[in-house]
């Protein structure tokens, strides 16, 4: 049986990237390695065992990758929420604030119907910014945002605190 702690052995530390004083994540390592991301996946699946899910919203950009495993695993729909001036039809905005800048985040305005049971999948929450963008933007929606699920958590930076004190349940796999 795979742990947590076998997660953390696959992620490298940058230090200085993409600004000096952060100390980057880098979960490519984890993706690139087969036994690795399978792991990932089966973890980030666990707390939602036995879960129904309309849709994975996948957060831009390395949520796409783990949302799509998810949402095939999950047999839900997948849907991306993008960076400013990516998706091509009608949009709805949610501007945020991240460890190493600002940034605006969209959704189709018709990806998700009010009342549709949605997991919101990233890489990383630091800040707790980009997910709570996620979290607005599905509201605005009339999503049932039902948790979210991350590979690391940076806890020293907020971001899970930021999340529960709105009421969502949040599962990572390591800090
Ligand atoms: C990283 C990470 C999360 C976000 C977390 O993405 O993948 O999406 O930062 O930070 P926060 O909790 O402070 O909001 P980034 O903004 O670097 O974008 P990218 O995935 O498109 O490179
Ligand atoms: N997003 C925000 N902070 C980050 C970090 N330290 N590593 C990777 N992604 C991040």
């Amino acid at each position: 049986m795979s742990t947590s702690a076998d997660i953390h052995h696959y992620i490298r530390t940058i230090p200085d990237f993409p600004k000096p004083g952060v100390m980057f994540r880098d979960v490519t390592t984890l993706f690139a390695d087969p036994r690795g991301f399978r792991m990932a996946i089966d973890q980030l699946l666990h707390p939602y065992s036995g879960t129904r899910f309309d849709k994975v919203i996948g957060l831009e950009a390395r949520g796409f990758i783990l949302g799509g495993a998810v949402a095939h695993q999950l047999s839900a729909g997948f849907v991306p929420v993008r960076k400013k001036g990516k998706l091509p039809a009608r949009t709805i905005a949610q501007s945020y604030t991240l460890e190493y800048g600002e940034e605006t985040v969209e959704v189709h305005d018709d990806a998700v119907e009010a009342g549709e049971r949605v997991l919101i999948v990233d890489d990383l929450l630091a800040t707790g910014g980009t997910a709570e963008a996620g979290i607005k933007l599905m509201e605005s929606l009339g999503a049932e945002i039902i948790g979210t699920a991350f590979i690391v958590d940076l806890p020293d930076l907020g971001g899970r605190a930021r999340l529960e004190a709105l009421g969502i349940e949040v599962h990572a796999l390591c800090a």
